[in-house]
């Protein structure tokens, strides 16, 4: 087996994602704390899943749990209880039954502050993750939600997502040394900013252009694809728009001299040589084998069935051909948001990085390369038959 240890990263790209994920540092915590308390009043509080008063009559085993709730995902409300335990929330009591079960009892002074909703998150937003957090009670009775439009909540604010998520696809864009004529596939594009980001930067390698004061590069297609239809037909309608909101909001080229010329110019590239847009499932890619020279998926994964998209993903990259995420990873993010994510049928939610790395062996790519700025940014190769 090979492995892909020469890693380039530009510095400047994780210098830059470091301060970004600095200046929203505080926004971050506030959101991890909403989906942790969610969660939480969710399962203890009396119109949800009333913990709060079945453990008060008393301490109570996994099967009192089960028995009580109908609990049919047991590996799951093990891995809450203790991480109830972790965060003192629960404790152990002293005693356990006779099968050697704990039992679980609240701490002394348990109380859940009310939860806290980020500045950022609109009434919509907060409806929608409230709900998929309030589900993980059902989740625990083995019922899940359909993934809905509803779910089209990441462009929730320029402070945490466009920021963070802007970066964090410059830095996996960075990972990728392009050649010309291949073929690069966008998994997970949303309506489209993040396959307009991957053209932008194409055509600063110098792709995709026609203008003659530049050296050309030759051409690589850029395709995005996603299953949400909506984000499509805005991807489809609006990727020029899209082009000349971003380098404004980015505040891209702003010490070139020609600044306006240069949009006019990307303008009228792009229109030459547009994105793509494919509707469709990463777990089902509408495309022919060993298609793309390159893949990216920028905070997609967890809302995937993983093994089944790596092996898709696989199945369309060409021999030789590289794959580049961003997702959370077990054990780097707390557990909550990857409970909510899980709610909805097929999201495997943060995986941890043990089975991810066995996943992607046993689909066949080289053994996965790390870089750990923050959370983690996988970079996978097929490896050349
Ligand atoms: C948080 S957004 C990220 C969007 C984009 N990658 C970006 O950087 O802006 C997650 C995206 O994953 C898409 N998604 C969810 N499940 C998917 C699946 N099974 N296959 C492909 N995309 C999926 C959603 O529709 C959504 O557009």
């Amino acid at each position: 087996m090979g492995y892909s240890k020469n890693i380039f990263l530009h510095r400047r790209v994780i210098k830059e994602l470091r301060a970004v994920v600095k200046s929203i540092r505080k926004d971050a915590q506030v959101m991890d704390d909403f989906f942790k308390y969610a969660v939480l009043h969710g399962l203890f509080d009396e119109d949800g899943e009333n913990w709060k008063s079945f453990l008060r009559e008393s301490p109570r085993s996994i099967n009192d749990f089960i028995n009580r709730y109908d609990y049919v995902n047991v590996d799951l409300l093990r891995e809450i209880l203790s991480t109830l335990v972790n965060d003192n929330l629960l404790k152990v009591h002293k005693h356990s039954n006779n099968n050697g079960e704990p039992f679980y009892e609240l701490v002394n002074d348990f109380m859940l502050p009310p939860t806290p909703v980020p500045n950022f998150f609109g009434p919509h937003v907060t409806k929608v993750m409230r709900e998929l957090c309030r589900g993980v009670g059902s989740l625990l009775r083995g019922a899940y939600r359909e993934y809905t439009d509803e779910y089209r909540t990441f462009t929730w604010d320029l402070a945490l997502t466009a920021k963070m998520y802007e970066v964090s696809r410059r830095c996996l864009l960075t990972m990728l040394s392009f050649k010309p004529n291949t073929k690069f596939l966008d998994i997970g594009c949303g309506p489209g900013y993040s396959t307009v980001s991957a053209w932008r930067w194409l055509y600063d390698k110098g792709f995709n252009r026609s203008d003659s004061n530049f050296p050309r590069r030759g051409l690589v297609e850029v395709h995005g694809l996603d299953p949400t239809e909506e984000f499509l037909r805005i991807a489809r309608a609006e990727y020029v728009d899209h082009l000349k909101y971003m380098i404004e909001l980015f505040d891209y080229y702003r010490s070139v001299r020609n600044r306006d010329d240069l949009i006019a110019q990307m303008v009228e590239a792009i229109q030459q040589h547009p994105p793509t847009f494919t509707l469709g499932n990463a777990e089902e890619i509408p495309y022919d084998d060993n298609t793309f020279d390159y893949a990216l998926a920028n905070f997609v994964l967890h809302w995937t069935n993983i093994p089944k998209v790596l092996e898709e993903i696989h199945r369309v990259l060409k021999p030789g051909g590289v794959f580049v995420s961003f997702t959370g990873y077990h054990p780097f993010r707390p557990p909550y948001y990857s409970w909510a994510i899980r709610t909805v049928k097929g999201a495997h939610g943060f995986i941890d990085v043990r089975k991810f790395e066995q996943i992607c062996q046993n689909v066949g790519f080289e053994k996965p390369s790390y870089v750990v700025p923050i959370v983690r940014f996988t970079i996978l190769k097929k490896k050349r038959n």
